[in-house]
């Protein structure tokens, strides 16, 4: 697979002043940004010897990986395999899957989900004590273990309890990352603030793994919590690491549309247990657009909603599970069943209004697949992570399996390391750095809900060079103003990560004239595999 590298320039290396012999400090042998499933399992996976901190911006509880419904994909079936399972993760991919990447993804899938049981995660299980398996899309046998409908607080749960309990890791919460710390490219360390005070510390270690999430809140409409701002991807691309297929964002297809919420997910495994989807007008159209129907691939199925609901003139479309009984739903989608219930909608009588809504950052910090970056010493994993394994769509329940597999691999880079790393613990870099800010923002939640409205309404589901070249003008003009202004709390320097991010996105979109999983082009309608076989990369220098 080739690249095409685009080179943009990075006008501030870091967002706040400092002074390293002026500002408080700890040293660390790794930090890892970020408290979801990916971090806290690279903490659990590395060795027990090595000094580890987790910072998160928000409590430990709040990220993505909690609010995963649906489940973890494995290959455990008598009629599966890896190589099934390869196969599938290629097919959603659209073509640009690191195939590498995708092996040890699919190899390594069992034996960590064997390592969860071991932590004492409570996976359904059959009559047999077997793991229960459930149908997703684009999957072609039954592969994803689950815990009800709430798959993804049960292990984020249970792996905190566990790290909690390690000696050798210390979690601080509410303390934002504002940037990585390098010098001659290599790492140092996390420049971060504490939320509540906004007072600068720097947590010095050789290692340090991003962890930090997707870039969902660059959307208005997503079901990603509020912390999912690009804070990772942006420092990355500020120290000098590389950023990869940005373009490729992924819409959930079924998201409750309802007046008081429009952000809570149906799960893709209710289509898994049987439902079908309807237009407003009571008509099944799934099958006039893929043989798969309702289980196709998660970027067919939104954009065949997005095309009935412009046919029918309506702002979303319905999910119906009605042919199953009350108490079957109740015990396998309790959360599910219970929301749709507070806004009175019995999905065993009713029909659930449901609209596509972002939902997955395929792209972010380039990896390898041992989650090295270009930077020495900086790791990432996880959505914050792009190592090729989602290519343009990412297949059903694949995520949670990354943030695991490619954790524990950054363990054992770690512990092979660890001697290497233990010599810089107590080195202290010389940096001082000055921004020169003269101007103040106003309003940065004001400005996040505008960049928020242009992202849905010109780099939605389909884009066109029209859509795209517009959102540019404007996320241009939104950069230019942030340039030189003083950044002086988390929602602005959110801001600022989350404009330049944007940009970003919006010029992979432009590059790419074609469509490919999750990115379509009106004007580009098919795919291009002679030209578009490549990833488009920004970014590497520092
Ligand atoms: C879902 O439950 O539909 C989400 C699972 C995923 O995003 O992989």
């Amino acid at each position: 697979m080739t690249e095409l590298k685009e080179q943009t320039s990075i006008a501030e290396r870091y967002l706040l002043n400092f002074n390293t012999e002026e500002i408080p400090f700890e040293f660390y042998d790794v930090v890892i940004i970020g408290s979801g499933i990916a971090g806290v399992y690279t903490a659990l996976s590395a060795p027990k010897t090595s000094r580890i901190l987790i910072i998160t911006k928000e409590t430990i509880e709040i990220n993505n990986s909690v609010l995963a419904q649906g489940g973890i994909a494995v290959p455990l079936d008598q009629h599966d395999s890896p190589e099934l399972h390869f196969k599938d993760t290629i097919y959603a991919g659209a073509g640009l899957c690191n195939e590498t990447s995708v092996k040890v993804l699919v190899t390594e899938a069992a034996e960590n989900i064997a390592t969860l049981c071991l932590y004492g995660v409570d996976f359904d299980r059959d009559e047999g004590k077997r793991l229960a398996l459930t149908r997703e899309g684009a999957h072609s046998v039954n592969r994803i273990i689950h815990t009800g409908d709430a798959t993804g607080r049960e292990v984020c749960d249970t792996l905190v309890s566990a790290v909690s309990v390690l000696e050798n890791v210390t979690i601080k919460e509410c303390t934002y990352a504002v940037d990585l710390i390098t010098e001659n490219s290599e790492t140092k360390g996390v420049l971060a603030v504490d939320v509540e005070t906004m007072e600068p510390k720097a947590y010095y270690a050789p290692v340090v793994v991003c962890a930090s999430g997707g870039y969902g809140r660059l959307y208005s409409s997503t079901t990603n919590p509020e912390v999912a701002t690009g804070d990772g991807a942006a420092l990355a691309f500020r120290a000098g690491a590389e950023l990869m297929d940005l373009e490729f964002v992924q819409f959930h297809p079924t998201v409750l549309y309802h007046p008081e919420n429009k952000s809570f997910l149906i799960s893709e495994a209710v289509r898994g247990e049987g439902a079908l989807l309807l237009n407003v007008d009571g008509q099944r159209f799934m099958p006039s657009y893929h043989e798969m129907a309702e289980l196709a691939p998660r970027d067919v199925v939104s954009r065949a909603i997005f095309q009935e609901m412009q046919k029918t003139g309506s702002r979303h479309v319905y999910l119906d599970i009605t042919h199953k009984d009350r108490a079957f739903l109740e015990r396998r989608f309790p959360t599910i069943f219970k929301t749709c219930l507070s806004y009175g909608i019995d999905m065993s009588r009713d029909y659930i209004p449901v609209a596509p809504a972002q939902h997955y950052s395929m792209g972010g910090i380039k990896t390898d697949e041992w989650g090295r970056t270009k930077i020495k010493g900086f790791y990432a994993v996880g959505e914050a992570a792009c190592n090729g394994i989602h290519g343009a769509n990412r297949l059903a329940s694949n995520s949670l399996l990354e943030g695991l597999v490619f954790g524990r691999r950054i363990g054992k880079q770690i512990a092979e390391n660890l001697e290497e790393i233990k010599k810089s613990f107590g080195i202290k870099p010389k940096i001082k750095y000055y921004r020169k800010s003269s101007k103040k923002i106003n309003d940065p939640e004001k400005l996040k809900r505008k960049l928020q409205m242009i992202m849905t309404d010109k780099v939605g589901i389909m884009r066109s060079r029209e859509s795209l070249s517009l959102a540019l003008n404007e996320i241009s003009s939104m950069q230019k103003e942030l340039e030189g202004a003083e950044l002086t709390g988390i929602n602005a320097m959110e801001l600022k990560n989350m404009v330049s991010l944007a940009n970003l996105v919006v010029k992979a979109a432009l590059f790419r004239e074609e469509s490919r999983g999750a990115h379509y082009r009106s004007d580009f309608p098919v795919s291009n595999d002679e030209v578009w076989l490549k990833n488009i990369v920004f970014g590497g220098q520092s």
